[in-house]
This record gives structure tokens, sequence and C-alpha cells, in this order.
């Protein structure tokens, strides 16, 4: 059984050890492609392997067209958008994420940007602080639930909207009735949505509008959910309102030009990028390919 990690952006050492600790310990053998910067090493690699795990790495037909053994792909990590599921189940390959893993991780990287941008880029200036804040979660699954634990902590007022297979709201954690309703009392809105067809843009003129003039933006979902054209329109003709983002947007040298102080972006997505989100998701991820292959256990799978 072999199994291939293929990650553009490499998993931490210490967790490729512990994949490879669970696959071997399993009977598979495992194949790294690590850091691949053409597609054609991904398409060259998956020929002739049994499961593959990836990050955001884009699994599409021509990469299923060219893994005629492959029977199960998991993506480690909660989005699975990079995966074409129709796709893989006309390939009759099992489609599976690891939701939760690196929640914490992502968690901790919206306070690290919003601490930054209230504090104002540590430049010695005043800023504001976050106790007393009204923090919206658009939506609440693992990361928001991790946020809100975080934000409580800092003496915030957390808000949600639920807007699909809602799991368990933390204690204190107030629901409101709709996403206009969110967007309109939160000093943060920090989205947790998932890409589908739903949401690409949902975060619009609209909504934008809707927002305090000086609130915040924070994305650590996925770049598409927000229309940067809108975004760009909006914050020019309110000079308060910032926008923080873990997805670096196709407009970022727009924003940098016309909304300097108030946009930040991660050079490249790193929200989960840390040891321990890293060894949970890929162990994680691992784990689940060895129980699918040696007993046909299909939990956590997403496509059908
Ligand atoms: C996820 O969906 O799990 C996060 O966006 C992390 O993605 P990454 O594995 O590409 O860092």
């Amino acid at each position: 059984m072999k199994v291939l990690v293929a990650t553009e952006k490499p998993f931490a050492p210490v967790a490729i050890t512990g994949i490879r600790e669970v696959v071997e310990h399993e009977g598979g053998e495992l194949v790294l492609l690590e850091k691949y910067t053409d597609r054609q090493q991904l398409l060259d690699a998956v020929a002739g392997v049994d499961a593959l795990i990836v990050r955001s790495d884009k699994v599409d037909a021509a990469v299923l067209d060219a893994a005629k053994q492959l029977k199960i792909v998991v993506r480690a990590g909660a989005g699975y958008d990079n995966v074409d599921l129709a796709a893989a189940s006309a390939h009759g390959v099992v489609v599976m994420n690891t939701p939760g893993q690196n929640s914490n991780a992502v968690a901790e990287l919206v306070f690290g940007m919003l601490l930054m941008q209230v504090r104002r880029r540590f430049s010695g200036k005043a800023g504001t602080e976050l106790k007393g804040k009204t923090i919206g979660l658009y939506t609440y699954g693992n990361v928001a639930d991790n946020v809100a634990r975080i934000a409580q902590g800092f003496g915030m007022h957390v808000i949600t909207y639920l807007y699909c297979c809602p799991i368990p709201v933390r204690e204190g954690v107030e629901c409101v009735s709709s996403p206009a309703e969110l967007f309109e009392k939160s000093d943060i809105v920090s989205l947790h949505i998932p890409l589908t067809p739903d949401t690409r843009e949902f975060v619009n003129r609209a909504m934008l509008e809707r927002m305090k003039p000086d609130a915040i933006l924070v994305n650590t979902a996925r770049k598409e959910v927000v229309s940067e054209a809108d975004l760009l329109a909006v914050m020019q003709e309110r000079p308060a309102m910032a926008y923080v983002t873990d997805l670096l947007p196709d407009a970022h040298a727009e924003f940098e030009a016309k909304v300097p102080d108030r946009y930040f972006s991660t050079p490249k997505k790193m929200g989960a990028q840390t040891a321990e989100a890293n060894i949970n998701a890929g162990i994680a991820a691992a784990r689940q390919v060895m129980a699918y292959l040696k007993n046909g256990d299909e939990t956590f799978r997403v496509n059908r």
C-alpha cells in the first residue's frame, strides 16, 4: 500500500516522522513529494499510489486520471474546495478531510493579525483594545469555536450566525438571526465559511455596507468568499475600515497602494502552518488512510 504525501507547502518535519510511523506501522510505504513547483511532478508522483494525502494542493480530474491505482484522497485540513469531488466519485475514489485538527492554529492567527492591526502595527501610535469589542463569527465551526474561546479570554462579546450544519455553540456566544445582523453588530467580523458556489463573493458591497464604519474584516477562510473589487471600493469610502487576511488577494498591490495601514495579508496562507497543526492534521490523515485501506472505514468521507 503506497501512500503519497504531496504538499506544495510542506508539513513540519516532525509531522512527517509521525505520518511515516503510522503508515509503516500499518504495513504501508510512504512516498514524499514536497515543495513541488511543477504540476507535472504531481501527475508523475501519483502513478501507482493507493492513497494521496494533500493540503491545499489541487486534486482535479487530470490528477485522478494519472492515478490509476488511487483509492483515497485525504485533505489534511478542513476545507476541501481544492479537490474535485465529482471527479473523485466518478473515478471511484473516496475523499476525506480531517476536521478540527488544525483549527486552533488558524484561530491563533486571527488574533495575531487582529492585535497587530488594532495596535497600529506596533508603531508606537495609540491603538485600541480588543476587550469589550464585539466579534462576529460567520459562521460557527471548529475554527470559529476556537476563536470564540480565545475572544472570551480577551473579554470580548462573541456573536455568530449559524449558516449550516451547526455544531454546539460555546456558552456565552450569542446567535443572531441573520448574516446582516451579524455584520451590523460586529466591531470585528471574522470569516469562517467554506468556499462553495453559495459563498463565493458572499462578502460583497451589500454586506460590507452593513458593517460599522471602523470595523475590521478578518479572513482566514478563502480568498474567493470576499469580492475584492467591492471591498477596495468600500474601504476607500470608509477611511477607518480595515482588512486583515491570510489569503493573499489577487488585488494585493492595489490594496497596498490604496488603503495602506488598513490592509494586511500574509504572503502565503499560514493559518495552519504550525508544528502542532501539521502533526494533528497529518497524523489524522495517515490514520484515516490506513483505516480505509485496511478496514474500509469511511469516517470523515465527504464525497458520495
Ligand atoms: C484548511 O482548510 O484546513 C486550511 O485552510 C489550511 O490549509 P493548508 O493546509 O493549505 O495550510
